[in-house]
């Protein structure tokens, strides 16, 4: 996964972003305008694409929904700035995998970057029964292994792919792993979002991670998943050992105009992607739905 197209028109950030991915070794196209961009998507075939959402002539909406088309493995991650929530939403809906608001936080998209390579690194070991579907209530408990993660949302999700269309597969994939990271993340390990972006921004996150991880260890923190699937409905539990918190405050895709405002973006994610997403007291556990829409 080397090659990245950078699609703006605001050469700054084009700019910025070549030079920031090529020093992590990747390998950058840049293209000015959606038009152009899907021209060098034709030609290069990078794995992942960003856009800028708000382009004159075609917006990263219609930029995402071609390229879905023209590949669905392709990870598309949107740019963002105030103003065009719903075209951000929409974008999620047609299968792009991630955003990043303006101005850009380097490390942050180093990181939606990273995810993304572990999930397709996760995508290539997946072997999916295409003709049968047999689904138990499955329970699984992970320690606080955030490289583990793809693997349980793997184990959970994939007896229920042949009912869905690839993109919507894959963002059931996203949300899912979004709510386990925060189960460990937030709530065993305890580390807020604040705690995290000044650990990022001071290069310390990984030793923040291996000392939380340690103290969680010792008081015998875990996550529990639970999933069935029936009536046509796949209902996922995510329970963690830590305190909960104030859930009451996560933005709604329904109300875009809070997208930008919000801190982080994983649950904002998931509930695009789930029909529901429902925290139960004191918020440490979540239970996510999503009815099947094509019948085998
Ligand atoms: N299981 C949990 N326990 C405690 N707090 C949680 C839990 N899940 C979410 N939160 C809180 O909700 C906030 C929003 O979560 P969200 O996943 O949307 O963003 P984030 O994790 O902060 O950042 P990102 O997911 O973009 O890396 C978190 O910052 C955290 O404060
Ligand atoms: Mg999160």
């Amino acid at each position: 996964m080397k090659d990245i197209l950078v699609i703006d028109d605001e050469d700054s950030i084009r700019k910025v972003l070549s030079i920031a991915l090529q020093e992590k070794g990747y390998n950058i196209f840049e293209a000015t305008n959606g038009r152009e961009g899907l021209e060098v998507f034709k030609q290069k075939k990078p794995e992942i694409v960003i856009t800028d959402v708000k382009m004159p002539e075609m917006s990263g909406l219609q930029v995402t929904r071609e390229i879905k088309k023209l590949n669905s493995d392709v990870d598309v991650i949107i740019i963002t700035g105030y103003g065009s929530e719903d075209l951000v939403i929409e974008s999620l809906r047609v299968g792009a995998s991630n955003f990043i608001k303006k101005p850009i936080l380097l490390t942050e998209l180093f990181k939606i970057i990273e995810d993304i390579a572990l999930k397709r690194e996760s995508k290539k070991r997946l072997e999916v029964a295409k003709d049968v579907v047999i689904y138990e209530k499955k329970k699984c408990i992970i320690g606080n292994e955030i490289k583990k993660i793809w693997s349980v949302v793997n184990q959970i999700l994939f007896n229920i792919s042949p009912f869905f269309e690839k993109p919507t597969y894959e963002g059931l994939r996203i949300g899912l792993y979004e709510i386990i990271i925060n189960a460990i993340e937030h709530g065993n390990l305890g580390i807020t979002y604040d705690d995290k972006n000044e650990a990022l921004n001071s290069n310390t996150y990984m030793d923040l991670l291996e000392e939380r991880i340690k103290k969680a260890e010792e008081e015998g923190k875990k996550v529990q998943i639970t999933s069935t699937f029936e009536n046509n409905i796949f209902e996922i539990e995510v329970k963690d050992d830590g305190n909960g918190f104030d859930y009451k405050n996560i933005p709604s895709p329904n109300d875009p105009d809070k997208l930008l405002e919000a801190h982080g973006r994983g649950v904002f994610l998931t509930s695009i992607y789930y029909d529901e997403v429902k925290y139960l007291d004191p918020g440490n556990k979540v239970i996510l739905k999503k009815q099947i829409t094509k019948p085998l």
